[in-house]
């Protein structure tokens, strides 16, 4: 694979080729990953839940990220490395540049942030520094207390027509990529036809122009309930490799997601 940056994902939307992301955490399984052909790797916050047990991504801190980011930056071979600022690096301007920064001198190609349509004040003076954001929309596990748990997002017109505002504004200021979490099919589709720029979906159905999900649900090691955007690519593998590959592959195709898979 060739080295991937934003203008590779730029160019497979509009080739109308989609692409694919999973998160990673550690500098062996970046390795599977970006050797499977995976284009983007992503240090997710959700770390405090696969791999530090917490509840929820509140806990992990900013160092946390930093040494995960650091680790999975070995291993990345070719893939976009795209990292998560934590709960609360969104607390003040200054803040959020410092942050941002520690990230991208842990090794970070693009800044992952939660927030609507108040971040784009954050995202302007992030871009203009030269730090690419993703803005993660819908489902934004760091508010789960304030959204009463992991639910769809935009099911009603109202709140749908609202994230798609939100993810304008946000691209008008500057996001390079936004993320769609947990919000129905059609909402992914009128998201990403509306904007020029790669919209991830993850739980937003099939007609966005990436795909992401989390390692420890794609190789089925996964605890409690399992959310109904989850596959275990293992199950029909014989290796975590070509289950890493068996997800590009699928993604590619457009065989995942499924309709069982999509809200
Ligand atoms: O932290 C994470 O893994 C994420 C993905 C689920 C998009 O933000
Ligand atoms: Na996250």
């Amino acid at each position: 694979m060739k080295t991937v940056t934003l203008s590779t994902l730029r160019a497979r939307k509009q080739a109308g080729e989609p692409f694919s992301c999973l998160t990673a955490y550690d500098a062996s399984f970046a390795r599977a990953a970006s050797e499977a052909g995976i284009e983007v790797l992503l240090v997710g916050d959700s770390l405090g839940m696969v791999l530090q047990g917490h509840a929820s991504t509140l806990p992990v801190t900013l160092d946390d990220i930093c040494y995960h980011t650091r680790c999975v930056a070995r291993g990345k071979g070719a893939s976009l490395l795209m990292v998560d600022l934590p709960f609360m690096s969104n607390s003040s301007q200054e803040r959020l540049l410092q942050d941002a920064g520690e990230l991208m001198r842990a090794g970070a190609e693009l800044v992952k942030v939660e927030g609507e349509a108040w971040m784009a004040d954050g995202i302007r003076e992030l871009t203009r520094r030269g730090v690419p954001v993703c803005a993660h929309l819908g489902l934004t596990p760091q508010t789960v207390y304030q959204l009463g748990g992991y639910k769809v997002q935009g099911r009603d017109a109202e709140r749908a027509g609202q994230i798609l505002e939100d993810a304008r504004t946000l691209v008008d200021a500057g996001a390079s990529v936004i993320l769609l979490e947990c919000v129905p099919a059609s909402l992914g589709r009128a998201v990403s036809e509306a904007l020029e720029v790669p919209v991830i979906g993850i739980g937003a159905g099939p007609d966005v122009d990436g795909q992401i999900l989390v390692m420890h649900d794609v190789l089925g090691v996964t605890h409690g309930r399992t959310p109904r955007f989850v596959k275990n690519f293992l199950a029909e593998a014989e290796d975590v490799q070509s289950a890493f590959r068996r997800y590009h592959e699928d993604v590619k195709a457009r065989r995942f997601p499924a309709e069982a898979h999509c809200f």
